[in-house]
């Protein structure tokens, strides 16, 4: 039997698309254990999800600036991720850009998850700005992460197409919904060699 992957996460937000692999991990459809999660956000419900679930948990200081990691952050983060034992790093909603030493300590094992089909609609709210565009689908896209933003290659996309009546509220739901199937599925798929 195949050891189980060691995956960490990252998060700031609500924490779903974490709660989806930590349960496709429950449910082994994903073959790996999620060794730690961290967030840039103190009050983060991501942190409430995972102490409920019983995952190591903590968050840390991101330091003086507001888009990335300050170097001594970044430090911290690299150590805890490297005690934690984890092979890859899941970003799931991490709204800081990772740079240079992070990106290095875990070369091309930085996956991220990001709701429009890349390259469209790169950066904040990209559901908004689809929905904005006119766009008539949309999506998620799940993608290693390299050194610019929402750039990296490409591994997986689930398509979702924008309804007549649609907000950008209901879009993104849907979009939600279809990051939660296309997440772990990929993840699993890429664990077990078949990417
Ligand atoms: C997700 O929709 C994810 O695609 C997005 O943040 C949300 C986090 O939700 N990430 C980005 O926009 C990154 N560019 P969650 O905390 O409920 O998983």
């Amino acid at each position: 039997m195949s050891l189980k992957t060691k995956i960490a996460v990252l998060g700031s937000g609500n924490g779903s698309n974490f709660t989806s692999l930590a349960e496709a991990c429950n449910k082994d459809s994903l073959r790996a254990k999620i060794t730690l999660v961290i967030s840039d956000v103190k009050e983060a419900k991501i942190l409430n999800r995972a102490k409920e679930l019983g995952i190591p948990n903590k968050f840390i200081n991101p330091g003086k600036f507001r888009t990335k990691l300050d170097d001594t952050a970044e430090a911290a983060y690299i150590k805890a991720l490297k005690d934690s034992g984890a092979q890859w790093v899941a970003l799931a909603g991490f709204m800081r850009i990772l740079k240079g030493d992070f990106l290095r300590a875990f070369e091309q094992k930085v996956i991220n998850i990001h709701p429009s089909l890349l390259p469209a609609f790169p950066g904040l709210e990209a559901w908004k700005q689809a929905y904005d565009y006119g766009v008539k689908v949309t999506g998620c896209t799940v993608h290693l992460v390299d050194y610019g933003i929402d750039t990296g290659r490409i591994l997986a996309q689930g398509v979702v197409p924008v309804l007549e009546s649609d907000t950008s509220t209901t879009l993104y739901q849907r979009i939600q919904e279809e990051e939660q199937r296309l997440y772990p599925s990929t993840l699993a798929r890429l664990f077990n060699n078949k990417i």
